[in-house]
């Protein structure tokens, strides 16, 4: 895990941690866990696993039994990864038992998609594992309103849910300031992630506006060194 560097205030108050998280999406599927270590062994810090149902979003990925089997293929490595599972599904609540057991750290999901956010808030977090909220562009930061309490991530999607490859929407750096407002007011340990567009290029300015967490598929999987990849992205966050 990448610890940053400490201050030099007599206060030796620790900078951000951030967190580079691969998305498996731009992967390659037929070597599912070698592709996985060896983003590890680049240096990433946890797995972004993306789910999607063809439903709530037009596309279609993996489920829990991948998952399953990915977890297993990777037991021999000195620690669990974090897998941090992002759901486009729709329904949300049938799928959450099924991503515990398959070894899920972080489950989030977009409000839309549940008919009750603080119930499959509540089923994740009952289940052991940390819950998150996801925002699309044009989803306003208020499904947290209420239910702050039992979120431990929020991801703001710098993207429309459902490819990867696209686009940065620049739009998205305000509301990462909107969203980063949130969650120090909230005064609790609430990761902020970013996904969808994320380069070496634009990694920074995500980490400006108060992203701590960047999800990045193409970028990373799309490379033909990921450990380089990776590395000069956490230059540019070191230099910030
Ligand atoms: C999009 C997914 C993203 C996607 C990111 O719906 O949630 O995680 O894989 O891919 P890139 O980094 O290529 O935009
Ligand atoms: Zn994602």
């Amino acid at each position: 895990m990448y610890n940053a560097p400490m201050t030099n205030s007599n206060t030796s108050v620790a900078k951000k941690e951030y967190w580079i998280a691969p998305s498996i999406l731009a992967a390659d599927f037929s070597r599912l866990g070698d592709e996985v270590k060896n983003v590890l062994a680049a240096g990433a810090d946890i797995i972004h696993f993306d789910v999607m149902d063809n439903h709530y979003v037009p596309n279609l990925s993996i489920g829990p039994m991948v998952l399953e089997s990915l977890v297993k293929s990777l037991a021999n490595l000195p620690e669990k990864p974090i897998i941090d599972v992002h759901l486009m599904v729709k329904p949300v609540d049938r799928l959450i038992g099924d991503f515990l057991k398959a070894g899920a750290d972080y489950i989030t999901f977009h409000p839309e998609a549940s008919e009750h956010i603080h119930r499959s808030l509540s089923l994740i977090k009952e289940g052991g594992a940390k819950t998150g909220l996801v925002f699309n562009p044009a989803t306003p930061l208020e499904h947290l309103d209420h239910v702050i309490d039992l979120v431990d991530m929020v991801l703001i999607m710098s993207v429309n849910p459902g490819f990867g490859g696209q686009s940065f929407i620049p739009g998205s750096l305000s509301k990462l300031a909107d969203a980063r407002a949130i969650i120090d007011a909230s005064g609790r340990d609430i990761r902020l992630e970013i996904d969808g567009g994320i380069k070496i290029e634009n990694i920074a300015s995500a980490a400006k506006a108060g992203a701590d967490t960047f999800v990045a598929g193409s970028a990373i999987f799309g490379s033909s060194d990921y450990r380089d990849t990776i590395q000069q992205m956490r230059t540019r966050l070191e230099e910030l």
